[in-house]
């Protein structure tokens, strides 16, 4: 029997075929399946479009989401569609502070778009591939248009370009953004960017009123100087932080109870420095990502957060309190002072030992005379609250890094620190988690040991704080 893919179809014909699937909200295999059964069965397209919207997309459906409900799937999950501005650089910042707040970030870029920023750097901060054409061959089997419509919770269009905006309106569906502005049923909310004589033209007036009345939230554009010289009025995209405060309401964290509401949250994050010298010191490989979006998740929903960290080159999470040391005595001072808590989470790689009598001045290198540190131990920031008698946090968390025996190490762990809960997990030389992005880890616990699956640090903090929260309150994030 012959097989044909679409790929082999010539270029008119794919256009063809890309625009029909668009706009009835199909992938190009459902549309032309559905050309074939109409053709073949006698019937009308319009009338095959019933049969194959239930039959042809089950199990489409079925494949994008193994396990997952539809609504798990979209939660968190922002759709960041970049048009051609000069603000679109701003999209970069847009996708670093919603990553911050614990959110799932794609992107399409216009091909407007690539002439302003580039597809390297807006995956690089998602973590996700970027989406550029509506035809894709290797991604309309695996992402195509309905799923980057169906798996978002929100569509930020970020900068909003006038010829966008004007597309939106009339309905069009002519490339990847618009197919999916056109099949997404998710909240769009517009960030317009634009020459102010074109924000003012009646033609952008008409459209930006369409699109309010279609549902769609627009913000901004703010005055300010263009990037035409000389240019200034109403026109300037609005600031990155004004945007992510507007999306954050519409996701599940936001939205959903705020289950951690009312309770103070202690995380410790990253490595700590221990001097030598003046310009010497003893560190490690930590990064802080893991630390850092546990505090992250923890403001999510809703808890007061107190992020003692160590140096790490990551910004302060969104809507926690972040304190910065160096040393493990300064972590640990940091700590107490933060003290009284309802949960505290040491996800810090500090330093078991520093040196016992740092050198005031840069110890000078002599040839043949390699000088000896004498190290004492650091005190055990996680050990000292966890035995606490007075103060003790309800819920103590550590965190146990091994190489060997990993569960073994980790119950020896929680019981010599005296606390509730251990998160193990492996950082040997291949495993890639010191200072990479993803996790696999074990919750250990009185009641026994869960194996987690592989997935990203944000991933591991949001289910992890969901636990804390489920812990300490009795309800279900
Ligand atoms: O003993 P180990 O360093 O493997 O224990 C790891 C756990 O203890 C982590 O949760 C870490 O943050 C915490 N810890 C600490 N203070 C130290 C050493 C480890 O809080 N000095």
């Amino acid at each position: 029997m012959a097989s044909i893919t679409i790929r082999q179809l010539d270029d008119d014909l794919k256009r063809q075929l890309r625009l029909r699937a668009a706009r009835n909200g199909r992938s190009m295999e459902d549309e032309a399946r559905t050309i074939l059964r109409s053709a073949s069965s006698g019937e009308s397209v319009e009338q095959s479009r019933a049969t194959a919207l239930t039959a042809d997309m089950a199990p489409v459906a079925r494949r994008a989401a193994p396990s997952l409900s539809r609504s798990e799937e979209r939660r968190n999950r922002i759709l960041l569609i970049i048009g051609g501005g000069i603000a679109a650089y701003k999209s970069l910042e847009i996708i670093r502070r919603l990553k911050d707040r614990g959110a799932e970030v794609r992107c399409i870029m216009t091909k407007a778009a690539l002439e302003f920023i580039t597809v390297l750097s807006a995956s690089a901060l998602s973590g996700e591939r970027v989406f550029v054409n509506l035809f894709d061959a290797t991604a309309e089997h695996d992402v195509g248009h309905i799923r980057l419509a169906r798996e978002a919770e929100l569509v930020v269009v970020a900068p909003a370009t006038a010829d966008l905006m004007a597309k939106m309106a009339a309905g069009t569906a002519d490339d990847l953004a618009t197919a999916v502005l056109l099949a997404t049923d998710a909240k769009v909310l517009l960030a317009p960017a634009m020459n102010p004589h074109m924000w003012a033209h009646p033609a952008t007036r008409r459209n930006v009123a369409l699109l309010e009345r279609d549902g769609v939230i627009v913000i901004g554009p703010t005055a300010g100087e263009m990037a035409e010289a000389g240019e200034a009025g109403i026109g300037r995209m609005a600031e990155p932080r004004e945007i992510v405060c507007a999306a954050l309401p519409f996701l599940y964290g936001s939205r959903a109870q705020q289950s951690l509401k009312g309770q103070r949250v202690i995380v410790t994050s990253g490595p700590t420095r221990e001097p030598i010298d003046p310009v010497r010191y003893i560190a490690n490989r930590s990064s802080g990502k893991q630390g850092h979006a546990i505090a992250s998740a923890a403001a999510a929903l809703g808890a007061e957060v107190l992020l003692v960290t160590g140096p790490v080159s990551l910004p302060d999470p969104v809507g926690a309190k972040t304190v910065k040391v160096e040393t493990a005595q300064q972590m640990l001072a940091e700590v107490n002072r933060g003290l009284p808590a309802d949960v505290a989470i040491f996800a810090a790689a500090v330093a078991d030992w520093r040196v016992d009598d740092p050198n005031a001045n840069k110890i000078k290198k002599q040839p043949g005379a390699t000088p000896s540190l004498r190290l004492i131990e650091n005190p055990d920031i996680l050990a000292a609250i966890g035995h606490r008698d007075k103060d003790r946090p309800r819920l103590v968390i550590g965190f146990a890094a091994e190489t060997e025996q990993i569960i073994e190490h980790a119950k020896a762990k929680l019981t010599r620190k005296g606390c509730d809960w251990m998160v193990a997990n492996d950082v040997s030389a291949g495993s890639g988690v010191m200072g990479g992005d993803c996790n696999t880890v074990h919750l250990v616990t009185a009641q026994g040991v869960e194996s987690w699956p592989p997935q990203s640090k944000e991933a591991v903090a949001r289910a992890l704080v969901a636990r804390v929260a489920e812990a300490v309150s009795g309800a279900q994030p």
